[in-house]
């Protein structure tokens, strides 16, 4: 079968398979402990439902424009002027299938095949395939001092005639490191100076702990949204737990957004009706949901970090933000995915291993689920990888012994 060079470069979404596996592992009755998540537990706010129900039960679910129906927009507007400090226009506004779409038909919009896009590592699975997709080329940057938090001069070493392209994501997924204010004043202002598009995917921006203020890339550009380059991406997956209603947005230059809407247009058409009010609902309706789920994240955040910091040669650095901390295990296993098959193997943990994310030697570790979830599975890890443990470890009533050294 003969199939494109570019579709047989692309690979399955590493977190969508760890996904699948946990639920047949489920349904065959084994007790999986899913640390790989990445999606909230807490339910839809009832104010989505309400204003997906009232649609249903119209009976009249029709297309909608390719852009994002008037109500979300003015939604986004709203939204953008709270957050953002900005006021911009329903042409400046397009609502797509998740922020996954909306960054996939922003780097559509601006990317030739062989030109390239910058994002600092460790990076979200998507970004190089998504790269990929428009026959252009991904280059991860890791910052050069060790940590997980970039310098404009990690970026600035990389740029060549080939860059067309930054793409930011903070907090960030996997390291759950928000970038400094320095960083995101100085990116913004590099990219203007070198007439480069910057994507911010700031899905997790109102996700973050410890009293941190929230960072606006609009506070460091004095252009007018219709001049600029930059492309604000956000959505209701994070934040309002509705990850399956598939509903983010892009705000940018209307030239840009007119582009990218046609794109959407022939992809995937608007996003469905039922799910843009559902978003309309969550965003104009009540907000204490945003706050309880936010302040459960960083308290599993602590409770995820006494667990790590008291194993034995794992190291990590406390995320500031998003539910997703990245650790390193390299003292046990150099190869993560190999350390990744091991804990599901023989104790039912769930992990993603780092080096899908630009980054080997390190697991990505969710905190989104409940509190014993992090307690057990981190114990059950322990067991997996400590010499020293006891010969055997109870779950429920399965005995596991330790048939490795
Ligand atoms: C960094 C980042 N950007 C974008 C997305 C996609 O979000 P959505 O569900 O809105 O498509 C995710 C989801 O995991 C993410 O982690």
């Amino acid at each position: 079968m003969s199939i494109s060079e570019i579709a047989k470069s692309i690979h399955a979404s590493p977190t969508l398979a760890l996904n699948e596996k946990a639920a047949i592992l489920r349904e065959k009755g084994d007790p999986v402990i899913h640390l790989g998540g990445g999606e909230p537990k807490s339910r839809t706010p009832v104010d989505a439902i309400l204003a997906t129900t009232g649609i249903l039960n119209s009976g009249e679910i029709r297309y909608t424009p390719a852009d994002g129906i008037p109500a979300l927009k003015k939604a986004v507007i709203r939204y953008t002027d709270e957050f953002y400090d900005r006021l911009v226009a329903p042409e400046n506004v397009l609502a797509s299938g998740g922020a996954k779409q909306a960054i996939m038909v922003a780097l559509q919009t601006v990317l030739n095949p062989q030109e390239e896009l910058i994002y600092p590592a460790p990076y979200w699975v998507s970004y190089p395939d998504m790269a990929k997709l428009c026959g252009a080329i991904g280059i991860p940057v890791l910052p050069e001092d060790g940590t997980f938090y970039p310098r404009l001069s990690d970026i600035e070493q990389r740029v060549g005639s080939y860059t067309k392209a930054v793409l930011i994501n903070s907090p960030n997924n996997p390291s759950g490191a928000m970038y400094s204010e320095e960083f995101i004043s100085d990116i913004v202002q590099f990219c203007e100076r070198r007439d480069l598009y910057l994507i911010m995917d700031d899905i997790y921006h109102r996700l973050i702990f410890d009293g941190r203020k929230r960072l606006n890339p609009f506070d460091y550009t004095n252009k007018p949204i219709d001049e600029s380059k930059m492309i604000v991406v956000n959505g209701v997956s994070k934040q309002y737990a509705m990850t399956g209603y598939r509903i983010g947005w892009a705000v940018g230059n209307r030239k840009l957004i007119e582009t990218m809407a046609n794109i959407q247009g022939h992809q995937t058409s608007g996003p469905s009706v039922l799910l843009q009010k559902a978003a309309v609902g969550a965003l104009n309706g009540i907000q204490s949901g945003v706050e309880n789920l936010r302040a459960t994240l960083e308290n599993n955040r602590n409770v995820m970090m006494d667990q790590l910091n008291s194993f034995e040669g794992v190291k990590v650095t406390k995320p500031d933000g998003t539910f997703y901390c990245f650790a390193d295990f390299s003292v046990y296993e150099k190869d993560s995915n190999k350390l990744s098959e091991f804990l599901i193997d023989k104790v039912q943990v769930l992990t993603v291993p780092g080096a899908e994310f630009g980054v080997d030697g390190y697991l990505r570790l969710s905190y989104c689920g409940a509190v014993k979830d992090i307690t057990d599975g981190i114990e059950r890890m322990k067991w997996a990888l400590d010499p020293n443990s006891p010969n055997e470890l109870y779950i429920g009533d399965r005995k596991l012994v330790r048939d490795w050294t």
